[in-house]
């Protein structure tokens, strides 16, 4: 279904503008993390829907992530091609992920299950931060003291194999908003 490209390919310019407008919705807020790098996923069928099982992408090696366990965000963008059309990038959502202390990676969903806002992380307080309500979400992506969301943070699956060759690969999803059970859509 999906297949990695090199994320160290020159972007072009819709990327570029892509990258530079979630640079600007997470500096023009409280939150200091922002985006650091970027994923891209080459779909040959339509984007996520129901029943796809998400989208396969590698997002980093495990070199890249902090040491100290410390989230770094990164884009997930998908390309789409059939037989004769290259069509624009999208921008699927993005994704937290942080090393453990045991060498493995955890892999959070940043759309905050409440209703769907981007989380951020308040490194001065060691939380997820989300602004639209004031939610705290730990850095094990659960519920925080102030949360109004009716779950923690969407957990993201890691592929276990390719993380002991070094290299982080998620399978992207998204989830319902609202709802205490976490639903893919
Ligand atoms: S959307 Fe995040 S707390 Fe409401």
């Amino acid at each position: 279904m999906t297949e990695q490209t090199n994320e160290e390919e020159p972007l072009d310019p819709q990327r570029r503008e892509f990258m530079a407008k979630a640079v600007s919705v997470f500096a023009g807020g409280a939150i200091v993390s922002i985006p650091v790098g970027a994923g891209v996923a080459t779909l040959f069928s339509p984007l996520l829907g129901e029943g796809q099982g998400g989208v396969r992408i590698r997002l980093a090696a495990v070199e890249d992530l902090p040491a100290d366990g410390s989230p770094k965000l990164y884009q997930v963008v998908a390309e789409r091609s059939d037989a004769w059309t290259k069509y624009p990038a999208k921008p699927l959502g993005s994704v937290f992920l942080r090393k453990l202390e045991d060498g493995g990676v955890q892999a959070f969903n940043s759309s905050c299950p409440h209703a769907g806002c981007s989380v951020g992380f308040r490194a001065r307080d060691e939380v997820f931060y989300c602004p639209c309500h004031e939610s705290t979400f730990l850095l094990d992506g659960s519920r925080g003291e102030v949360c109004v969301s009716p779950r923690g943070l969407d957990s993201l699956e890691v592929d276990q194999e390719k993380l002991k060759e070094g290299e982080v690969w998620v399978t992207f999803q998204n989830f319902a908003a609202g709802i205490e059970d976490k639903k893919a859509i």
